[in-house]
């Protein structure tokens, strides 16, 4: 039975000699499309099917057990992820050691966490529950907001790369783009309209901080990363809700990548499930770390941009998010970029060394990332030279 007009399989099979499997492969694949289609076209997300009361995770969302596995998940703490302490940047001794915990952070692991970071625990749960007020309310309240157009500030989506990956995730997402240009109120959603403008400017502020640190680890003048390379231009706001998964082992909430980001500051809630891929010094034997829920902090990591910018020294690390049947969980990943068209993003070379990189652009870098979806390859290799 075949429900969509095209017929693609049918031409294929005609043109060529062969084949049976090519044939049966391409019309999995029609089945795939329309199956996708009909998933996006409910406009209720991941959430619709849980409340629709499914059993079974459905096929879209299974991946190949190669890229379920594809290395150990280590619960040894020998590869913790730092928890740097903010408190003290006011001393001149207490900042010379944030610097030096960034660095080290920044230069292996590419993920720390931060406490005493200035963003109030009530401007965070406030955060959180909003998000998850929105995605909770019925799809005709969600539905308006429904739409794979970037041209829109803000977009409610299942999956943004639904129709160019390999397998589904099992989450919903709330993208709002904040700077340059922010939304008009009136574009937020309700259920988190009084929250979202305050939190973003409180992350703003945290993200001055952060490229003051890593620029001074850099070598550099502490308004570098903020003022020369305008890293803190752009803002966008990535708010997911991963919902209890039937068939966790199937399926993941998000498949490995590294991130379109300088950096990223991440707000998680306490049900955990992001890990991180960590290395031994030999870049071997990868394993899966948790990141584990720390209560007040916020989790920062190195994004593509960074690593680019700073010539291979700083790490954009692949991170992936497990599945789970506890939840529902809430993440606000709050991506700093520059404004993507007007600058040229270039490796800074230190004396004597060579560019890895081409010459590129936020915008090029970020159409090529969202033109593949998340395939398991880093963005960084399309300008790698
Ligand atoms: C991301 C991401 C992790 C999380 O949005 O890039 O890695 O915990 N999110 O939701
Ligand atoms: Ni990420």
């Amino acid at each position: 039975h075949r429900s969509l007009p095209h017929t693609h399989a049918q031409t294929e099979f005609k043109g060529s000699t062969h084949c049976r499997s090519q044939l049966q492969s391409s019309m999995a694949s029609d089945h795939r499309l329309g199956a996708l289609k009909a998933f996006d076209d409910t406009k209720a997300g991941v959430k619709g099917l849980v409340d629709a009361g499914a059993t079974v995770v459905p096929l879209i969302f299974h991946h190949a057990p190669e890229s379920l596995n594809d290395a150990p998940h280590h619960h040894d703490h020998q590869f913790a992820i730092p928890v740097i302490d903010l408190a003290g940047l006011a001393t001149p001794s207490g900042r010379a050691s944030a610097v030096g915990a960034v660095k080290a952070a920044a230069e292996t692991v590419g993920f720390f966490q931060v406490v005493n970071h200035g963003v109030p625990e009530a401007a965070m749960s406030a955060m959180l529950a909003g998000l998850r007020n929105f995605i909770e309310e019925p799809v005709e309240a969600k539905a308006p907001y429904y739409t794979r157009d970037h041209g829109r500030r803000v977009r409610y989506q299942s999956n943004f790369d639904l129709f160019q990956s390999p397998a589904a995730n099992w989450r919903d997402t709330l993208f709002m783009d904040m700077a340059p240009e922010p939304p008009a109120p009136e574009e937020i959603p309700p259920a988190c309209r009084a929250v979202v403008p305050e939190f973003a400017g409180l992350v703003q502020r945290l993200g001055s901080t952060l490229l003051g640190l890593l620029s001074e680890a850099l070598g550099l003048r502490r308004g570098h990363l903020e003022e020369d390379a305008a890293c803190l231009e752009g803002l966008s706001l990535a708010c997911h809700y991963y919902p209890t998964c039937p068939e966790p082992h199937l399926t993941l909430g998000t498949t490995k990548h590294s991130d379109p980001s300088f950096i990223t500051v991440l707000l998680q809630d306490a049900v955990g499930g992001l890990q991180v891929l960590v290395v031994d010094d030999d870049k071997q034997n990868p394993a899966w770390v948790d990141v584990p829920a720390v209560a007040g902090a916020l989790v920062v990591n190195v994004g593509d941009y960074l690593q680019l910018l700073s010539n291979d020294r700083f790490k954009s690390v692949e991170h992936r998010v497990v599945a789970k049947s506890a939840g529902p969980r809430v993440s606000v990943a709050c991506f700093f970029r520059t404004d993507g068209s007007t600058r040229v993003l270039a490796p800074i070379v230190a004396d004597g060394g060579n560019a890895r990189y081409r010459n590129t652009t936020v915008d090029e870098m970020v159409r090529h990332y969202r033109a593949k979806g998340l395939d398991g390859v880093s963005s960084l290799q399309y300008v790698r030279i």
